[in-house]
């Protein structure tokens, strides 16, 4: 079969989704069409500001861009890291007092979450646990201008939020296509002052969108009745992915050796960007599933560990996924041979990315005891949402094969079992 025979086969058989923002902007200088975006939207903006972005000129700027407009602006820099659900809800009750009409978030991905939870709050009141889930926001929230510091979460376009609840040992999301941001201002300009560890992980996260949302389980939407939030990939998500996965594997080394290489940053802010329109619908699946356990467990960043999983479930999945793995490793300019080959090269390319940019090899580096993986395991299965959504059926047994392998950081083995069980498969 021809390319061309081969695509128009995949579309006439597929389908595509994408839900996003009313605009997008991206681009150096970008950042001055905030005032704008946010004057279309409201008179009175509640500005939500990470701490360390509300003393940089960039701030300021922003401030004056909205006084010139006549917007009366609040900030409030009150991010607390995890956002927990008892700081989410006093946000809201802050921002009561402004009365405003449109939300800004400005900041890494944490901040622009604080900014949606609290557009969402001020929309259909607390507590924040009732909206936990997905497709549980009754209605439109306050119109959200989102304006990322970091590369990055994606969080500026995605229908998603998470936060922290002392009654849930994991972190918690409200997913809902009402939290898509209203508009989305994207300037590369604004992450150059992102310390390494920080583009590390944000970058290592955007990498793990767009090959999650690009392996993601396809299913055919059951387009009558009210969609889910994520619909596992599709033909717009998956282009979008492609794209990203190729910018990503040039630039993020680079961008965390030399931050104040722009092109890279560039390059980083836009497929960041792309990570997170595609993952939007398609959803993310088992380094997600993982991570949400391990981030409770040791408190390390969300990025770092979705970063470090990735190589062990792209090992778990190459015996079914060899074809699509081998595109992955095109778009990063590895692979030829088989598709088993190219599928191989592949996910060694990520591996070294993933080391390259100091991501801890396994677990155990992370500070995981093998007493805990049993945990890990079962807890990763309650995520029922991520573990559905990759091509691996969601067992016990295949949790625990990615997991031992991740503690004890031997890719190897995992391949080896993984051939194993594939080829005993195969023959049964
Ligand atoms: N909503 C979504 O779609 C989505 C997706 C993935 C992750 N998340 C969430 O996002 C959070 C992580 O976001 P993050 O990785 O962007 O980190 P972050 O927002 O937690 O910020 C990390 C640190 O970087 C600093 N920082 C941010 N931008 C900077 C800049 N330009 N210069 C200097 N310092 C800067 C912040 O002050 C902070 O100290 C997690 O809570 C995770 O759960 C959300
Ligand atoms: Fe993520």
């Amino acid at each position: 079969m021809t390319d061309t025979a081969h695509t128009e086969a995949a579309v006439s058989h597929s389908f595509g989704l994408l839900r996003l923002p009313d605009s997008i902007a991206f681009g150096d200088g970008a950042r001055a069409s905030i005032p704008t975006a946010v004057a279309r939207l409201g008179q009175r903006a509640l500005v939500v500001c990470d701490p360390f972005l509300a003393s940089t000129a960039y701030f300021s700027e922003l401030l004056e861009g909205l006084e010139a407009l006549g917007v009366t602006a609040t900030v409030d820099s009150h991010v607390v890291p995890e956002l927990p659900v008892a700081e989410v809800e006093a946000a809201v009750e802050r921002a009561r007092a402004a009365a405003p009409d449109v939300v800004v978030g400005f900041g890494g991905g944490s901040a622009l979450d604080l900014a949606k939870l609290v557009a969402l709050g001020l929309a259909h009141g607390t507590p924040m646990n009732r909206f936990y889930g997905e497709n549980l926001v009754p209605g439109p929230v306050l119109p959200l201008v989102a304006v990322p510091t970091t590369s990055g979460t994606g969080s500026e376009v995605t229908p998603v939020a998470v936060l922290a609840d002392p009654e849930r040992e994991l972190k918690v999301g409200i997913s809902s296509p009402h939290l898509i941001p209203r508009a989305a201002v994207v300037d590369p300009r604004l992450t150059v002052g992102a310390p390494p560890s920080v583009t590390a992980s944000s970058g290592a996260d955007a990498l793990v969108h767009a090959i999650e949302a690009y392996t993601a389980q396809p299913r055919t939407p059951e387009w009558g009745s009210q969609l889910p939030v994520f619909v596992g990939r599709n033909l717009l998500s998956s282009s979008l992915a492609l794209e990203a996965i190729g910018l990503i594997g040039r630039s993020l080394r680079r961008a965390v050796e030399h931050g104040d290489d722009f092109e890279a940053r560039a390059e980083m802010s836009y497929a960041s960007l792309l990570a997170g329109m595609a993952f939007g619908t398609a959803g993310t699946h088992l380094s997600h599933a993982i991570q949400y356990p391990v981030g409770a467990l040791t408190h390390t960043p969300h990025g770092v560990g979705t970063g470090m999983m990735l190589p062990y479930v792209l090992r778990a999945i190459l015996p079914t996924d060899a074809a699509r793995l081998a595109e992955i490793g095109q778009a990063l300019g590895v692979g030829g041979g088989s598709a088993e080959e190219a599928a191989e090269a592949a996910v060694r390319e990520i591996t070294d990315l993933m080391h390259s940019i100091g991501l801890p090899r396994g677990l155990a580096s992370m500070g995981v005891a093998e007493s805990d993986l049993e945990h890990v395991v079962e807890l990763s299965l309650t995520v029922r949402r991520l573990v559905a959504n990759s091509n691996l059926e969601p067992t016990e047994e295949n949790l625990q094969r990615i997991v031992r392998a991740a503690y004890r950081g031997e890719h190897q083995e995992l391949a080896a079992s993984a051939a194993t069980a594939h080829e005993s498969e195969t023959r049964a």
